[in-house]
């Protein structure tokens, strides 16, 4: 007797869609991305539909059960979102890689961003911590983002890049603007003809062409190093680590990658940073505990604090995958090949069951409790999941300790900040503004 396979694939069955012209979606998302989300949840509630710019056909899911199954699904089922930062970065970044290809490059990066090696990096980021904070002026207000994102910059320069002298001051100038256009152009479509010279995608490919001739320096240094065996930088474990078959990285792949962790690691450390900064000068009961804990050797208020940044400001507000199987079956929905499913990280983080009173910043819910598991994905979740969130995580930790411990913030009862879209990442309107006195 034959076996009759009995199991019929799901029916395609998809979410409500807004009755909004294709095009007034698309200019929605493109410019009040959050805003559109969280109309869209309020009135349509967990799951969706949306027609994106860039992304076209999307299904937008906010509910931890949902969010689960997405990023537990096979790499199979699901893919990197298309198109991603690759386009940007490279073929060679992890943004460009699926399957076993994805796995074995993430492989390689997991050594470096974890136990020790995270460990040699702390004094690097207190170094340039109190390098910057050196400048920083009293009893006057100023934004805290541009100095953030000095950190965060020199911090994955030397500890990533592991340059110094001139190819640092090299990298330092050409990279933040590279970073900065990148960001708006990742979420705008890319002209499929050749660009000019001064268009703002012929002068990203100006940019890469100097970031390369600096790495080419960079490697031949670390290669020449007599302590090349002993280098702690990323790019240095990149040389001297091997895939599973006993071959290197390519020269190609390792300028990609290095880019991806510089791109994916320095905006968003920074514009969490700026919005502590933000929330804590609005918060003077927990900035007072903060400050007599810094004096201490304890962290544990400070990293629910992070936490909590985390959830109540959100700098990336969303990730997605790519639906290669015929149909995936996503809780009641059945979603077709082709189209892509967007996490609304924002959404969940706003959830009032899983965060009572959710726009109450409120660090005490992380005291004693891990943060529940695909309801708080500030660094999204599955295989996909930020590789630099130990790293994110130790780096913010340091330099909130190291301003804590020489600088006194004024609180303030002015209005929140606003959120300020950089294309990717979301910061502080007014740059995380501060008041404050060296103590
Ligand atoms: C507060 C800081 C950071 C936030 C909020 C953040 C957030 C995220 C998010 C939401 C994703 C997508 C995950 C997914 O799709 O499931 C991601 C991926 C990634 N992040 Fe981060 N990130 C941060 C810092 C860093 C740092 C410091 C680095 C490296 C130095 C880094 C490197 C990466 C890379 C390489 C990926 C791609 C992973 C993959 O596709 O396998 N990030 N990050």
């Amino acid at each position: 007797m034959s076996t009759i396979d009995t199991q019929a694939a799901p029916a395609v069955k998809l979410p409500p869609a807004p009755r909004i012209p294709k095009a007034l979606q698309g200019a929605a998302f493109a410019i009040c991305r959050r805003e559109l989300m969280h109309r869209m949840a309020c009135r349509y509630g967990d799951a969706f539909q949306l027609n994106a710019p860039v992304f076209g056909r999307v299904v937008v899911v906010a509910n931890p059960q949902l969010a689960k199954q997405v990023f537990t699904a096979s790499a199979a089922v699901l893919g990197n979102i298309q198109p991603n930062l690759s386009r940007l970065l490279g073929a060679g970044s992890v943004f460009a890689l699926d399957g076993d290809d994805h796995r074995q490059r993430r492989r390689l990066l997991a050594p470096p961003f974890h136990g020790q090696s995270i460990k040699n990096y702390e004094t690097i980021i207190e170094e340039e911590t109190l390098r910057e904070i050196a400048g920083w002026p009293e009893c006057k207000t100023f934004p805290t983002l541009p100095s953030t994102m000095r950190i965060t910059l020199n911090a994955i320069l030397r500890a990533v890049f592991g340059a110094e002298g001139a190819e640092l001051d090299e990298l330092r100038r050409i990279l933040p603007p590279w970073v900065t256009a990148g960001s708006r152009l990742a979420v705008l479509p890319k002209p499929s003809r050749s660009y000019g010279r001064y268009s703002p995608w012929g002068r990203l490919a100006a940019w890469r062409r100097s970031y390369d001739v600096v790495l080419d320096k960079l490697i031949a240094n670390e290669r020449a190093d007599p302590n090349f065996e002993n280098r702690t930088d990323v790019l240095a474990l990149m040389l001297r680590s091997a895939y599973e078959d006993g071959s290197a990285m390519s020269r190609n792949d390792i300028g990609d990658e290095l880019l991806t962790l510089l791109a994916a690691g320095h905006e968003t450390t920074a514009a969490t940073l700026a919005w502590a900064f933000e929330r804590l000068s609005r918060h003077p009961d927990i900035l007072a505990a903060l400050v007599t804990e810094a004096d201490t050797q304890d962290n544990e208020l400070r990293q629910a604090a992070i936490l909590e940044v985390q959830r109540s400001r959100t700098v990336i507000d969303a990730t997605g995958r790519h639906v290669y199987a015929p149909v995936f079956e996503l809780g009641e929905w059945g979603i077709p090949r082709g189209y892509s499913i967007i996490v609304s990280i924002s959404r969940l983080h706003a959830d009032a069951e899983i965060f009572p009173e959710p726009d109450r910043f409120d660090p005490q819910r992380f005291i004693g409790s891990k943060p529940p598991s695909f309801a708080w994905i500030p660094f999204g979740g599955g295989a996909r999941r930020c590789v630099g969130a130990v790293f994110a995580n130790m780096e913010m930790d340091v330099v909130l300790r190291t301003v804590l411990r020489h600088f006194a913030i004024d609180t303030t009862t002015a209005p929140g900040e606003n959120y300020h879209s950089r294309g990717v990442a979301y910061t502080p309107k007014d740059g995380g503004k501060v008041v404050v006195r060296r103590r």
